[in-house]
């Protein structure tokens, strides 16, 4: 089956900033409490006119840009989200509209809330190997502003919205690896949405999932490394989702990891779900610290409960 190198990637960041300050004006919480216990001192969160489409649009937008390339290059789109505007059209046939992207292209959406990164990259791979063009598009993009529920303390200050894209190229000789589980489980549950209205919003379980999270990233990272035979010195950055930081710091006690090869920013960006990913390998890129031929793993763990680990390349732009 063919490989892919990551190419370039492109963000589509909602304006409002909402600082755990702001989140303390509706809710009985502090800074304090939530910097503490998961490493968030602000989110964005999407005002009028933004959504999870005009994120999805401009994060697109700039990873084709970045790339270098045209939209009818594009063998396959595939999204990641669990909070798209629609449940049909999918966010993929939406962007393939927008885009101008080719008619005879694969577009869908893939849910796996937050390890959907790495699912939808698993999916594109296969779209790719039948494929006679060089290009995936691939999105993680969530607006949980919409399923939260405000009044809930206990969730809403973990969340944030964003969307960012990845431009995949097939490529003969770029290591890839990557696999995908999942253990049915309702730890972690969001009803059905709408635009105004929202039946069940999201919940979970925080210690369980705590729990879970620690042991599967743990998991993820031994195998991806056992797999491909990798050491530390192999390895150039590990982008987990960005879930807690307590989460990542717990995983690289336990693995004597390297700390300054996990990439954070969920300081800045709170918890976006499949955006997380994608997202911190764009501030990454932009901030100039990722060059070609690095190798990144790529770890996710969520909502299902579902988890995935990828070993990618970088191809450089
Ligand atoms: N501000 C202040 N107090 C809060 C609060 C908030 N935002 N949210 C909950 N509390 C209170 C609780 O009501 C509880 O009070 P009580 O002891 O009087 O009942 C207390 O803080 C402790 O709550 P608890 O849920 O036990 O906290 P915790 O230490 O387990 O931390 C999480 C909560 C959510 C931060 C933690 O469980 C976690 O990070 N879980 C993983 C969640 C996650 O990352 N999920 C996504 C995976 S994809």
């Amino acid at each position: 089956m063919t490989n892919l190198k990551l190419i370039a990637c492109g963000m589509g960041l909602p304006k409002k900033v909402v600082t755990n300050e702001d989140m303390a004006k509706t809710v009985d919480t502090s800074d304090e409490w939530i910097y503490t216990r998961t490493g968030i001192r602000a989110r964005r969160f999407c005002d009028e006119g933004e959504s999870n489409f005009t994120m999805a649009l401009e994060a697109a937008k700039n990873a084709i840009a970045a790339a270098g390339i045209t939209p009818d290059e594009i063998g396959c789109v595939v999204c990641a989200t669990f909070t798209p505007d629609y449940l049909t059209p999918s966010l993929a046939c939406l962007l393939q509209l927008h885009l101008g992207l080719s008619e005879d292209i694969p577009a869908l959406d893939v849910n796996s809330a937050c390890t959907g990164f790495i699912y939808a990259t698993t999916v594109a791979r296969g779209f790719l190997d039948q494929s006679d063009r060089e290009y995936a598009l691939v999105l993680g993009v969530e607006q949980l502003s919409r399923v939260v529920d405000m009044t809930d303390r206990a969730t809403c200050v973990l969340f944030g919205d964003g969307g960012a894209a990845a431009i995949y190229k097939k490529s003969e000789s770029a290591a890839f690896d990557s696999f995908l589980g999942a253990k049915g489980s309702t730890e972690i549950t969001c009803g059905g949405i709408s635009r105004e209205i929202v039946p069940s919003p999201l919940w979970m379980n925080g210690k369980e999932v705590f729990r879970f999270a620690v042991g599967a990233m743990y998991r993820c990272i031994t195998d991806l490394m056992e797999r491909n035979q990798l050491t530390w010195e192999d390895v150039d950055h590990v982008v987990c989702h960005q879930a807690n930081a307590r989460i990542i710091d717990r995983c690289i006690h336990k693995l004597k990891a390297p700390e300054e090869k996990f990439y954070k920013n969920m300081d800045h960006l709170g918890n976006t779900s499949a955006a997380s990913i994608p997202l911190a390998i764009a501030e990454l890129e932009e901030a100039g610290r990722i060059k070609a031929g690095d190798k990144l793993l790529l770890i996710g763990f969520g909502g299902g409960l579902t988890w995935g680990g990828a070993l990618i390349t970088y191809g450089g732009k």
